[in-house]
């Protein structure tokens, strides 16, 4: 099949823009360390992810999500325990589901989103991430593991 002459200059300056674009991102990468910024909230509270435990049976969380974790990815607590989570991501908007407690909430940079959860069952609730993020959404999850031992 023969190709139109116009069609041809067409595509091989298209296929030289894109080599263009790519040349430059990949220039600006390495010449001013550009990278995809942290959106870290202000208050350095929220930032740092952890598990604080208040008394017997309460919990806060402060969960990070980023690209494709969440932190911290194992929360370990006792039967009948009530958890806030303190939610927030480095990066992009992530989903912070746990199907079993119909908790379903937004990861947003910048900012800090809170619900409570009473944990009354022993069980394995995992967390998943439901808003697509990018290639390792599928792998981003944590667990909330009640009354069950540490493995390590
Ligand atoms: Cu994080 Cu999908």
């Amino acid at each position: 099949m023969k190709m139109d002459k116009i069609e041809k200059r067409v595509i091989i300056s298209s296929l030289l823009l894109m080599s263009l674009f790519v040349f430059s991102l990949l220039y600006a990468k390495n010449k001013y360390k550009t990278d995809v910024p942290e959106c870290l909230p202000y208050d350095k509270a929220y930032t740092e992810p952890k598990v604080n435990q208040l008394d017997e049976k309460t919990y806060q969380v402060f969960s990070v999500a980023s690209m494709w974790q969440f932190q911290p990815s194992e929360i370990y607590i006792p039967v009948g325990s009530e958890v806030d989570f303190y939610l927030t991501s480095k990066d992009v908007v992530h989903g912070f589901n746990i199907a079993q407690k119909n908790i379903n909430m937004m990861a947003v940079y910048g900012a800090i989103n809170k619900t409570s959860v009473k944990f009354d069952k022993p069980g394995v609730y995992d967390i998943v991430c439901h808003e697509y993020c990018g290639v390792g959404h599928q792998n981003m999850r944590a667990q909330v593991i009640v009354n069950y031992p540490r493995s390590k």
